[in-house]
């Protein structure tokens, strides 16, 4: 059974986001991160209401072992390229710029004059903080009176991977459950407008979306979320490096990829790349005239570099 698309020509705004809880009648949100102009113009123009700029840029677009090498302004360089492809698109996507590792959770002032740039420099329209630290949640609060919408994040939380050990499902045990549970419960409290749950156990992320107003977005969390994200890339095949149990593809980009590159190295090879209509010809009424002065140059040029012996 294919479900309806309810699609709205109206921009998303972290205002009606809050809103959108599927235990009120909300449809699931479909999130997925964008790190370009070209792709936030295509995912905009089909509809997807959150474009996430996510770290996760650090390992799909530039190549490093995990989240934490990229820096504050590699990832404005990309907020600003997606907040341009929503800008000069169908203009409705909420943008919404993830906080790379030590731009926040240091001092609230990091945090303020981080976030601040994303919003103000970059363009998004939100942000999106890791973890329930009291720095992090007196950040959240400080954000949230300032008036830039800050988006949670719990679970597997990819910045602190050295500290959890891995790429690990979180809130097994009773204890860590609770405790998740305690954080969702202390974000929604901070002011976040919504909360990203990743590799959390079904069960649980049922319960953190039973209880919390604010929209839940699961990544490895299960379909009781009130919505999913996914990187773009993993989506589209494009990122082959290793595939997480709750990534599913949609397409094979990178063999098409591979198949497009390799027919254009055939047909340049066949010299059947470029054909006559992608190339430029002379006009008629300068051709003769054009040729004549070329061909006189090269006999002079011939002359001059011709050996002194010859
Ligand atoms: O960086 C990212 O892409 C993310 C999502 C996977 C939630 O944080």
């Amino acid at each position: 059974m294919s479900a309806q698309i309810a699609r709205t020509q109206q921009p998303t705004t972290a205002a009606t986001l809050r809103q959108r809880k599927v235990k009120n009648g909300g449809q699931p949100m479909a999130v997925l991160t964008a790190y370009d102009f070209t792709m936030a113009k295509t995912l905009d123009a089909a509809g997807v209401e959150v474009l996430l700029v996510g770290d996760s840029l650090a390992q799909t677009l530039l190549g490093h072992a995990n989240t934490l090498s990229v820096t504050m302004d590699e990832m404005l360089h990309h907020v600003k390229a997606v907040s341009r492809g929503v800008a000069q698109g169908s203009k409705r996507a909420l943008v919404v710029a993830d906080m790379p590792f030590l731009s926040y959770g240091t001092t609230v002032e990091d945090g303020v004059t981080n976030a601040g740039r994303m919003i103000q420099e970059g363009g998004a329209q939100a942000v999106k903080l890791e973890g329930a630290s009291p720095m992090v949640c007196d950040t959240i609060r400080r954000l949230t009176q300032l008036g830039i919408p800050v988006m949670g994040h719990l679970g597997l939380t990819p910045q602190a991977i050295h500290q959890l050990g891995g790429y690990k499902v979180q809130g097994k045990t009773p204890d860590a459950a609770c405790q998740l549970l305690s954080d969702a419960r202390l974000l929604q409290a901070c002011g976040a407008f919504s909360l990203v749950l990743e590799m959390v156990p079904t069960e649980v992320a049922d319960v953190i979306t039973q209880e919390l107003a604010i929209p839940t977005i699961g990544i490895g969390a299960g379909v009781g979320c009130d919505g999913q994200v996914l990187v773009i890339d993993d989506v589209l095949g494009r990122f082959t490096e290793f595939q997480p149990k709750f990534v599913r593809r949609y397409a094979n980009l990178a063999d098409t990829i591979s198949q497009a590159v390799t027919q254009y190295q055939t047909d340049v090879v066949a010299k059947t790349f470029p054909a006559q209509s992608e190339a430029f010809t002379l006009p008629d009424d300068s051709r003769d005239e054009v040729l004549v002065v070329l061909k006189a140059m090269s006999a002079n040029h011939v002359e001059e570099t011709a050996p002194c012996n010859a």
